[in-house]
């Protein structure tokens, strides 16, 4: 379900959020440059066509761990997020330019990229913006385009700490990309190999289709 906000809510929702990241950017990079994300690069990169120089984003990059990675495989990626000191950590750790935008005033462009990339940072989209993020994410893909997301999962949307999270199962994401024109390829759960309860990511891998 949709929880309805204020514009002013939702700026302040950003604002309060990204707070959060700036304060802490030093040491989230700290403990998270060495996350082991491969099983999320892996799914993202073999629903794309099999070749070098495509142009790729990196939505909610943080200090840009994943951007440097795809960059070294002879990609052309680009990074994107709210918090202008990752924007700065993320360009002088992979070399790639790093759009600073906020999530509720995406300006992406039209059919520019192969795939786009989010890991671990729609969650902070509270349900109302959703739809249009994800409609901005569509329009910049070219047709066939890839939309990988990974999220913590749930049935949830508030504040946890100084950070506003929107938390989806499964089918309730399914609707909200196919609502946006995306057909979900394929989901798993993490980490790999544990009972589902102790499973508390959802990864989509989708296509832009109509
Ligand atoms: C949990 S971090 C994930 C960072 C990175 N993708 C990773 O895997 O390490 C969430 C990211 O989303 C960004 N973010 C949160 N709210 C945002 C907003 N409203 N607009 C743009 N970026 C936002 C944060 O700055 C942060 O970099």
């Amino acid at each position: 379900m949709t929880k309805k906000h204020t514009d002013d809510a939702v700026e302040e929702i950003e604002r309060i959020t990204l707070d959060h990241y700036e304060t802490n950017a030093e040491a989230f990079w700290q403990g998270t440059r060495d996350h082991d994300v491969s099983q999320n690069i892996e799914a993202f990169l073999k629903a794309l066509p099999q070749r070098e120089g495509l142009d790729l984003l990196d939505l909610g990059c943080g200090p840009g761990r994943d951007l440097h990675y795809f960059k070294g495989l002879g990609h052309r990626a680009v990074g994107l997020d709210g918090s202008q000191t990752f924007c700065k950590m993320a360009q002088e750790h992979s070399g790639c330019d790093v759009l600073n935008q906020s999530f509720a005033e995406l300006d992406l462009g039209e059919q520019c990229f192969d795939g786009i990339y989010a890991n671990a940072s729609l969650f902070h989209v509270p349900s109302q913006l959703l739809p249009s993020v994800l409609s901005a994410c569509h329009r910049a893909l070219r047709e066939g385009g890839i939309l990988f997301s990974s999220n913590p999962r749930g049935n949830d949307e508030g504040w946890n700490g100084q950070r506003y999270g929107h938390y989806m199962e499964f089918d309730v994401s399914q609707r909200f990309w196919n609502d946006a024109g995306f057909e979900v390829l394929h989901h798993y759960y993490r980490p790999e190999g544990m009972p589902r309860q102790q499973q508390p990511w959802l990864a989509i891998v989708s296509a832009k289709r109509n």
